[in-house]
């Protein structure tokens, strides 16, 4: 009780993206894009340690950089001069999302020390507050204020839940093969046509009124130019496909740009056949569930500086 500050612990989720639609280009060299985007409940563990004056961050994963490159680390330096502080934290994470694998491990990881610091500092900025910093970092950042089930405009950073929350039973299969999404994004421009009258995410999303699923009619736009830049994925995004529809999933995609595919399930055997099948082809593959925005809060709400 009022002693020092303790170290706080807490979950960074890994986002799927159900769908993608890219419209077109920007002028700031970013893509128009139309996402949805879904939290589960795979994540890295985050400590933050109270430091007097330092930020720095220590990763057990070889890929993850140790410096200021590190958006958990820039996260940090962001809210620290927002908040005119001159507090230190050591940032400790523990990678069980696949890094470079299209399910946004780096802007959850910004995204949850925006949220762990604004609790330990005690600045009372919630998601609205934070909302800015978190763009600022990176496109994917802001989703991870709110998680759920969320529709992503603009370049992904205008976010917005849906009624809709989608629960399931999640296959997440990393072929160990990590894809930049800045290299998928340009070699997408080479062959854009803008797509601003696509509709296949309304369509999904009122299809649910009327009692169907409607995931055959989500795509990711950005598939092809991931393919084309790993091209090592074609086989084995096929082979991953196959046995998750083969062993019942609703719905089987790349997320994002790569390289993890995911599959969907309502049933948690079909979803452990699905795993069980997958890890005997020598492929690295977790199980998760989807998590909603209530849920995703939840998760939050038991964080607490003691
Ligand atoms: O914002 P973030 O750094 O996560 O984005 C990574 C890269 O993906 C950007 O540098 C950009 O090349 C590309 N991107 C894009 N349009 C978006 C989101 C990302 O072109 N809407």
């Amino acid at each position: 009780m009022g002693g020092p500050l303790r170290a706080l612990r807490v979950p960074s989720f890994a986002k799927l993206n159900l769908g993608l639609e890219v419209l077109g280009s920007r002028a700031d060299g970013y893509h128009e894009l139309r996402t949805l985007f879904q939290t589960i409940d795979l994540h890295d563990d985050i400590v933050l340690r109270p430091l007097p004056r330092e930020i720095r961050v220590r990763c057990d994963h070889p890929q993850v950089p140790a410096d200021e490159s590190n958006l958990a680390v820039r996260a940090a330096l962001e809210l620290r001069r927002h908040a005119r502080l001159g507090h230190g934290v050591e940032i400790v994470i523990t990678k069980r999302i696949p890094v470079a694998g299209g399910l946004g491990g780096g802007s959850s990881n910004a995204a949850a020390v925006l949220m762990g610091l604004d609790r330990l500092w005690k600045l009372g900025l919630g998601p609205a507050g934070l909302h800015p910093l978190a763009r600022r970092l990176g496109a994917d950042v802001p989703f991870f204020l709110l998680g759920g089930t969320a529709l992503g405009l603009a370049r992904g950073d205008e976010v917005y839940p849906l009624k809709r929350q989608v629960q399931a039973h999640v296959v997440v299969v990393d072929p160990g093969v990590p894809v930049s999404t800045a290299a998928v994004f340009r070699r997408l421009d080479a062959s854009l046509t803008p797509r601003e009258n696509s509709t296949t995410i309304f369509r999904f999303v009122s299809s649910d009124l009327e009692g169907d699923g409607g995931w055959r009619l989500l795509s990711n736009d950005l598939e092809e130019a991931a393919l084309e830049e790993a091209p090592v994925l074609v086989q084995q995004g096929r082979r991953i496909r196959g046995v998750l529809v083969q062993n019942g999933a609703l719905w089987a995609a790349l997320s994002g740009s790569g390289s993890s595919f995911f599959g969907l399930f309502d049933d948690a055997r079909r979803a452990r056949q699905a795993q069980a099948a997958l890890a005997k082809e020598g492929f690295t593959v977790s199980r998760a569930r989807t998590l909603s925005l209530d849920q995703y809060r939840r998760r939050w709400s038991r964080v607490r500086c003691r």
